[in-house]
């Protein structure tokens, strides 16, 4: 995982619920990186859910709503740091069935190493899409955080909603319909 990925997540932890809070999950967790992350390093993944496991144990929150909350803030870091891969779509529904053949292709070429997941399109039209989720992550719940904001950045709201394929979350049918 892109230490990005890691930093913008510390950065957010403390923003919400303070320093100390960092310090906390950080040393209760066993992390090869001691903690230490760069935006341009690779990171095991399982870093990322000792951290989120940690999180989650003294907020209270789920794994999934710290996901989906994470994934709102990242959307804005995404749109300001890859500015032309976002304007280079003028509808949410056309940029969300685009991301699994243009814009992680392009995120492929910035980061050969990134952990990317599968989206494949089952049924498009106009106002709604269809699309089956498929990573070893189960981080389905981070890909309906940037559905959300795509939708808001372009002035628009949608319905969606998530069917697990799979009971643990590595195959997730999203069904979208925009309002
Ligand atoms: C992961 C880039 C849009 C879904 C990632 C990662 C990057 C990235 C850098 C982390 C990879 C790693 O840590 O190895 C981008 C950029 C986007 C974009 C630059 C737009 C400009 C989207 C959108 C979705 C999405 C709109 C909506 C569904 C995901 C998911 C992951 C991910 C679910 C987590 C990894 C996983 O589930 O296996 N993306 N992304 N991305 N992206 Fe995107």
């Amino acid at each position: 995982m892109k230490g990005i990925v890691f930093t913008e997540f510390l950065d957010l932890v403390e923003d919400k619920f303070g320093l100390e809070m960092v310090d906390k999950i950080i040393n209760q967790s066993n992390l090869e990186s001691n903690g230490v992350y760069t935006s341009v390093g690779t990171y095991k993944f399982s870093e990322m859910l000792q951290l989120l496991q940690h999180l989650s144990e003294h907020t209270n929150i789920s794994i999934d709503d710290l996901l989906l909350v994470y994934a709102e803030h990242f959307f804005a870091v995404l749109a300001t740091s890859y500015p032309g891969l976002i304007d280079s779509y003028k509808d949410p529904i056309d940029m969300l069935a685009s991301i699994e053949n243009h814009i992680h292709i392009e995120v492929r070429k910035i980061y050969p190493d990134a952990e990317l997941p599968a989206f494949k399109v089952i049924e498009k039209t106009d106002n709604s899409l269809i699309m089956i989720y498929k990573s070893s992550r189960s981080m389905h719940y981070f890909g309906l955080g940037l559905m959300n904001k795509t939708f808001e950045h372009f002035n628009s709201s949608a319905t969606i909603q998530c069917e697990k394929i799979k009971e643990d979350g590595t195959e997730v049918k999203f069904i979208i319909q925009k309002n």
